[in-house]
């Protein structure tokens, strides 16, 4: 189906929060809510030891343990009546069955990494369904399968799989404490992206809960609704309570690398040449490319410096000659390169320090920075000049990391309509902007966003346009219009909007998903699928 995207609308930033008091109203029906929990309980799977109220001592270190930006961490970020931590999955259906009639809304949470906080943020009273306590992985050699609970987060599985095999692997996000429920139904990229696809590319099967409590699995979802939950994110269409994955077969060793290059050492000209050949390489290499500045060998002036982190899925042996006729540019020595089991290079692009154990991957990670995420996509090499002004831009401005991740490969072969998820050929890399900062109050948050903003406007020229596409993991409420308002007419418009940047063609077969599973728009947030015929 061919998109009907609208061009781009001048981008309104005016987010209000309002703080939230609990009225008379709002307490009664909250009542009800738990009552009608109670009335679902059952004596093996007691539901009132999963509900927190902020009169429970560990209200807010359960709220807090799975924020992980702090900028939806302050006295001012609206708290939700309660949470409810699901230990079975008897207590989702109980939830969205009672809150469906008290009319509360629900924020469903898995690992609580959205850029933007809506998993546990929103700006009507509203409860957070958390899925934390469901996180068992099942994983099957012999038939190179697993099911993966939505709480379960990618270091687990990580860990999990090379219990099991040193030869299996699945393709997913470099974070370890993701959490599956949203990283795979927003997609769910990785370093094995061009060799295997997103995630959603290797998922079979998955079982849901509806709006009206019931438990699907593919075959009696439909594969409408399959479709729409791998790449349309999940909180538009009912909670997902667990994946069945296909595993992917790596060799016994692979190779990384972190070559970095500053401007003084020609990093532009290396840069540039990356763009000629990233999306074209062997599937077995991904290169990623992260910009940032630094402090350079003279004192007092700041530089940029590139690292050229990479990802073969094989020896250095083969790496080497292959860098040396594809990107001779960089210089990749035999000593830049470390062979190891997969399962560590997953430490490696985590951060880790060589050696550290692989149960590093269980631990929980914390909320240390306040950060504003944006992106883009790049389909033409950005010229010299169009880099100098980068560069420049980043000199002169705040704590940016830039990532530039390869597309190409396998991305390219799988068709936009395979999934929701539609930036396939086409793209030679993927642009991620993270602006972060550790002052704390509403000036320094509306400098740094300002600065975001800036830097974005700034790259008009050189990234995708009608639409400007930007992937759905790294949610963005600027590019569609950020309103709680009950006001149809904007909602109407403003899903045309950020739809079609996320999704292109695809929207409107989600719009008829939503309207045949969810039609009463139980399940939304500020960019939800709505479940109406939006304006062109
Ligand atoms: C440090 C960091 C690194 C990242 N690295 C990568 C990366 O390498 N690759 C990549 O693709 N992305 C990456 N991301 C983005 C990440 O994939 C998204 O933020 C993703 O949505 C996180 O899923 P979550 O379950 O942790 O988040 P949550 O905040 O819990 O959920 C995100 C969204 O999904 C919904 N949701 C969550 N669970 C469910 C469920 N069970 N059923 C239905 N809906 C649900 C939520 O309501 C929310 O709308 C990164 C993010 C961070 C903060
Ligand atoms: C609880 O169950 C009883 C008996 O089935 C029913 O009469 C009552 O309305 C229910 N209460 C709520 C709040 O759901
Ligand atoms: C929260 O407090 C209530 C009332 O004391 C209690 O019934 C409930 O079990 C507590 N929740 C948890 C998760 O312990
Ligand atoms: C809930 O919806 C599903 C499909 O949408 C339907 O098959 C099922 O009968 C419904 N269950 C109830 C209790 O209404
Ligand atoms: C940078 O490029 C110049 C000109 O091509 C070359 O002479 C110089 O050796 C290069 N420097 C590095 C560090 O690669
Ligand atoms: C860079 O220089 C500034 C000012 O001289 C200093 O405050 C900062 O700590 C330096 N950063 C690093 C990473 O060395
Ligand atoms: C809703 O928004 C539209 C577009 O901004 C505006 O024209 C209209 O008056 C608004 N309606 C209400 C009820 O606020
Ligand atoms: C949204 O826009 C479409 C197309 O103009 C229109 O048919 C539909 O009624 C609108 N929906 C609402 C709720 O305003």
């Amino acid at each position: 189906m061919k998109a009907s995207c609208p061009p781009s609308l001048p981008i309104l930033f005016a987010i209000v929060l309002f703080s939230i008091s609990c009225t008379n109203s709002e307490q009664v029906n909250l009542n009800r809510f738990f009552r009608c929990l109670s009335n679902h309980s059952s004596l093996f799977h007691p539901i009132s030891e999963t509900i927190y109220t902020p009169n429970n001592a560990s209200f807010l270190s359960v709220l807090n343990s799975h924020i992980k930006n702090r900028r939806f961490q302050t006295s001012a970020t609206p708290k939700p009546l309660t949470i409810i931590a699901a230990k079975h999955q008897s207590h989702v259906q109980a939830t969205i069955v009672c809150a469906k009639r008290y009319d509360l809304e629900t924020r469903i949470r898995s690992g609580g990494h959205d850029y933007e906080g809506l998993s546990y943020v929103s700006n009507t009273p509203f409860l957070v369904l958390d899925m934390f306590n469901l996180r068992a992985i099942d994983i099957d050699i012999a038939s190179e399968t697993a099911w993966v609970q939505a709480g379960a987060t990618l270091g687990e599985l990580y860990y999990r799989i090379a219990k099991k095999s040193k030869v299996h692997a699945f393709p997913a996000g470099v974070c370890p404490s993701l959490g599956t429920g949203g990283h795979f139904s927003g997609g769910g990229y990785g370093n094995l992206m061009r060799k295997f696809g997103l995630s959603v590319d290797n998922i079979i099967d998955a079982q849901i809960v509806t709006v009206n409590g019931s438990i699907l699995d593919r075959k009696s979802m439909g594969e409408d609704v399959f479709w729409a939950i791998r790449g349309g994110g999940g909180a538009s269409f009912g909670v997902i309570l667990s994946w069945k994955i296909k595993l992917v077969r790596v060799p016994s060793m692979v190779t990384v690398f972190n070559v970095k290059r500053t401007l003084e050492q020609n990093a532009t000209d290396v840069v540039y040449r990356w763009q000629q050949v990233a999306d074209k390489l062997p599937e077995d290499l991904f290169i990623r490319l992260m910009p940032q500045v630094v402090n350079g060998s003279h004192e007092g002036k700041k530089t940029v410096q590139v690292s050229f982190i990479g990802h073969f899925l094989g020896k250095s042996k083969r790496l080497l000659p292959l860098m040396n006729e594809r990107l001779p540019e960089l210089r990749l020595q035999q000593n830049d390169c470390s062979e190891m089991p997969w399962i560590e290079s997953t430490l490696f692009w985590a951060n880790f320090p060589t050696g550290t154990p692989t149960d590093a991957l269980l631990r929980p990670s914390k909320a240390d920075v306040f950060f504003k995420s944006k992106s883009d996509y790049v389909k033409k090499p950005i010229p010299k000049t169009g880099l100098e002004l980068i560069w420049k831009l980043l000199i002169q401005g705040v704590k940016v990391i830039m990532q530039w991740n390869p597309y190409g490969g396998r991305m390219s072969e799988i068709s936009e309509s395979e999934t929701p998820f539609p930036h396939r050929a086409g793209n030679i890399f993927k642009i991620q902007y993270f602006v972060l900062w550790v002052e704390e109050g509403i000036e320094a948050t509306n400098y740094y966003l300002k600065f975001s903003r800036t830097l974005y406007e700034a790259m008009t020229p050189y990234v995708s346009k009608s639409p400007r596409e930007a992937f759905l993991n790294y949610r963005d409420l600027d590019i569609g219009i950020a309103s709680s308002s009950n006001n149809r007419t904007i909602l109407n418009s403003s899903a045309r909007v950020y739809g079609c940047k996320y999704f292109k063609g695809n929207l409107d077969r989600l719009l008829r998903v939503k309207a045949s599973i969810d039609p009463s728009n139980f399940f939304k947030n500020e960019q939800s699928i709505p479940p109406l015929p939006i304006q062109p």
